[in-house]
């Protein structure tokens, strides 16, 4: 016997089925940004901010900051698993990616430290340190930036 609910169920299913497929199409693409999305979604903003720390004094400037460090961490443990350019070469694969964008990390973690103990000499000397491997790595693998310096 086929009931009317019967057809309403497998109308429901499809209509499960359909919305999973979808979904599943498009979390796939944002969850593996290029590294050029990297740079200007998350480094750029994060690490400007962190160089434009003048002197926080409210706990929100102190958390903005926070999230930012912390924003930079993330990108770097990304980009150390996948590190894709836009012609779908995977740069994570080179030992030299992998120092720039770990001395990149190790400057963020020490920026969260700084910040955690608000103390600023030890934000700035973390500042410092985060410029290098921005320069190093783009003279390396970003031709254009390299030509223009
Ligand atoms: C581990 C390597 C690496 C590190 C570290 C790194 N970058 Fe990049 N960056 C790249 C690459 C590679 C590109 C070019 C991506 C492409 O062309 O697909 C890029 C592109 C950029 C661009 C866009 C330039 C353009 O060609 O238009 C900016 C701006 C930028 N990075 C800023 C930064 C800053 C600021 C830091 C440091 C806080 C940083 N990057 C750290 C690898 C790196």
């Amino acid at each position: 016997m086929f009931s009317h609910y019967g057809f309403l169920r497998l109308f429901f299913y499809i209509l499960l089925l359909v919305f999973c497929l979808n979904t599943g199409a498009e979390t796939q693409p944002s969850a593996k940004k290029t590294v050029m999305q990297w740079m200007m979604q998350e480094i750029v903003p994060q690490s400007t901010l962190l160089w434009g720390a003048d002197n926080p004094e409210s706990d929100e400037e102190w958390s903005q900051l926070l999230s930012a460090a912390e924003k930079i961490i993330r990108a770097a443990k990304a980009m150390q698993k996948n590190a894709l350019s836009d012609q779908g070469t995977d740069w994570s694969k080179q030992s030299d990616w992998q120092t720039y964008n770990s001395e990149m990390k190790a400057a963020a973690d020490h920026a969260k430290e700084a910040i955690l103990e608000k103390n600023l000499d030890k934000l700035f000397k973390a500042g410092d340190d985060l410029y290098p491997p921005c320069e190093g790595c783009h003279l390396q693998f970003n031709p254009a930036v390299s030509e223009d310096s």
